[in-house]
């Protein structure tokens, strides 16, 4: 691209990917969730352009780009440009303050790989322009645009964990946020001497395809149910084991799983935090194996491929815990690994995933880590 030859950025802005300790569907159900940001992250590099309108986006690592008119903005069939377009007409529902600039993107985070390389995206560039324009606007003003964007322009009703977890991300803590008060704490993680493990099943989803969409609409179905004898309920967040129970019989069997997952879930939120408080590891683990089996049994987001590395590591004492992360369909399982039992575990697990779906595993260790800053 042509402006890449003046290209001098004004700021720098490192966004994140996150991960999900537990508490999987729950946001957009105004649930429990346990995530943090991680240390992969998109940097993208920013600088006005000295025009009123044209902008233009360029990513080194995928060596590709667009230019854009700010006045002219409208969903592309180029997906991850979506991204970018979303961000931007949500920002100027609220101002009218952004002129034509040029961003540069580079990214060590895996896309479809579950680690929210796309809230990472949409995050970072209304962080960086917030600080080019002076913009004004909040961090929780501007993780609500982006998830705002992604339900405009890319079609994902998602909720609001992604974003939150990579602009509000804290070194060594995972965040307990509560979806529908929006209140957090940050909960300190210290898993000595195990390590997070992160096992990429390489298996790509497309949450924009129907089936997390399907999913919502089927939790808002058992809440509309539950409604009908309880009108104050507003959301699973609502809703005990007893309630569900007695509108089973007017619920299809899938929404009553899907149902009774979340609350199941949500709970298991509460208790990871509570025993990553107490240095319970075991209880930890065993948390993660109860929420992969609800993912893969009740929920239906699993895939065979992460069902096989969560079944697997059941196999090896030196893993105290493992599910699947993220939206589902693959991306990544999240493991709690002894430190000296990583490079065996990995190896075998690598092994074993290539003999079976002849696909070349790829693994990573993961920290907690702070949200979107500039560099
Ligand atoms: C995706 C969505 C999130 C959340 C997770 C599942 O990552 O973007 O809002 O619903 O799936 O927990």
């Amino acid at each position: 691209m042509e402006f890449l030859k003046t290209f001098t950025p004004e700021l720098t802005v490192e966004s994140p990917g996150r991960i999900n300790l537990i508490g999987e569907h729950t946001d957009y159900n105004m649930g429990y969730v346990l995530p943090t940001a991680i240390e992969k992250k998109i940097i993208l590099k920013l600088q006005k352009n000295g025009s009123d309108s044209v902008c233009h986006v360029y990513s080194e690592t995928y060596d590709t780009g667009f230019e854009l008119d700010l006045n002219t903005i409208a969903r592309s069939d180029v997906e991850w440009e979506n991204y970018i377009l979303g961000v931007l007409s949500e920002i100027s529902l609220r101002t009218d303050k952004v002129r034509g600039f040029d961003c540069v993107l580079q990214s060590d985070l895996p896309t479809g790989s579950g680690l929210s390389s796309s809230a990472a995206l949409e995050c970072g560039l209304a962080f960086g322009l917030n600080e080019l324009f002076d913009l004004g606007l909040s961090n929780l003003e501007m993780v609500q645009l982006s998830q705002t964007a992604e339900h405009t322009y890319v079609g994902t009703q998602c909720g609001i964990m992604d974003q939150f977890a990579s602009v509000m991300g804290k070194s060594g803590h995972v965040i307990l946020l509560d979806c529908e008060s929006l209140e957090y704490d940050y909960i300190p993680i210290d898993l000595h001497p195990y390590k997070i493990i992160l096992l990429n099943t390489k298996v790509s989803h497309n949450l924009a395809s129907s089936e997390y969409n399907t999913r919502k609409r089927e939790c808002a179905e058992g809440v509309e149910i539950i409604r009908r004898k309880h009108p104050k309920v507003k959301s699973l967040r609502n809703v005990t084991e007893e309630m569900l129970n007695a509108g089973k019989p007017e619920m299809d069997p899938t929404v009553f799983n899907r149902c009774s997952f979340i609350i199941a879930e949500n709970k298991r939120v509460l208790e990871m935090a509570k025993a990553l408080r107490q240095k319970d590891l075991l209880s930890a683990g065993q948390l993660l194996y109860a929420a992969h089996h609800g993912i893969s049994k009740l929920y239906e987001v699993s895939c065979a491929e992460s069902d096989f590395l969560v079944e697997f590591s059941k196999d090896n004492p030196d893993v105290l815990g493992a599910r699947q992360t993220g939206g589902g369909f693959g991306g990544c399982t999240l493991n709690i690994v002894h430190k000296d039992a990583v490079d065996d575990f990995v190896n075998a697990a690598s092994k074993a995933y290539r003999k079976k779906f002849d696909i070349h595993l790829e693994a990573f260790e993961v920290e907690p880590a702070g949200g979107t800053s500039f560099s």
